[in-house]
């Protein structure tokens, strides 16, 4: 199989270019799995990865055009071109900067809570069984979340909006907190502050997960809790 490769090194390249060669195909080879191949066999590649598993979300990278996990992305026996994640500065041919994209997400995760929780306090005092019953399913999908930034690269909502809009990411990231019981943010407000009525619901962000999280019920749950409140904003779609 035949490997193109975007190389690119800002501190001394003009441009980025591609290097090509061929590795040996076998059933089940991943895209990680094949730049391994032609980084110790053909030419040094700089790529980023840690779990080999659609974990750790660091392997993100445009294969064939499209945003992928390499390590889940399985080739065929054909010509195939990796390029560094779209949207994110290149630091080296296919690592990208992903410090902002990791402090907003961050920024998002921080738990707001009124008081440490002692063992009398365990369950908090507005804990509601059913709600959180009903919700349970999609938190165990709001915890898959890897953070590999997939779904902000062919997101219209953010191309279009870049300034007023978040991104899918760090959207699930205010839902999570919004079901945690501890945290006492107001997170219906704040995912209406960070655009939530910006995303058109296209579902390319679901598309492209390849955690399977359900940005579009995400969006639903955030949307109803915000129209139970008032919080519609006039531009809202
Ligand atoms: S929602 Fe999916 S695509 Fe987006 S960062 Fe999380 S795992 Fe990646
Ligand atoms: S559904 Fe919303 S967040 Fe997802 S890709 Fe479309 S506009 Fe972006
Ligand atoms: S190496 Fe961890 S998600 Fe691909």
């Amino acid at each position: 199989m035949k490997l193109r490769i975007q190389k690119y090194n800002p501190q001394v390249d003009a441009a980025p270019y591609y290097v090509e060669g061929e590795v040996a195909f076998r059933e089940g080879i991943t895209a990680l799995d094949a730049v391994y191949l032609f980084h110790t066999e053909i030419e040094p590649v700089n790529f980023d990865y840690a779990c080999g598993g659609r974990i750790c979300g660091r392997c993100g990278a445009m294969v064939d055009g499209e945003p992928k996990l390499m390590c889940f992305a399985l080739l065929d026996d054909s010509t195939h071109t990796l390029e560094p994640l779209k949207g994110f500065d290149v630091i080296r041919d296919l690592v990208v900067d992903k410090s902002e994209f990791d402090r907003r997400i961050a920024e998002a995760d921080v738990r707001i809570m009124l008081e440490p929780v002692t063992e009398e306090t365990a369950a908090p005092a507005d804990f509601n069984a059913d709600e959180h019953e009903a919700n349970y399913d999609l938190m165990m999908y709001l915890e898959r979340c890897a953070r590999c930034g997939l779904c902000t690269v062919k997101c219209p909502a953010l191309q279009l909006n870049k300034e007023n809009y978040v991104g899918a990411a760090e959207m699930i990231q205010i839902a999570f907190k919004d079901m945690d019981w501890y945290d006492k943010g107001d997170r219906i407000a704040q995912a209406v502050g960070s655009g939530l009525y910006r995303c058109i619901r296209c579902g390319v962000c679901d598309e492209v997960c390849t955690q399977q999280v359900p940005h579009l019920k995400i969006w639903a749950y955030l949307r109803a809790k915000a129209e139970a409140r008032g919080l519609v904003p006039s531009y809202a779609v």
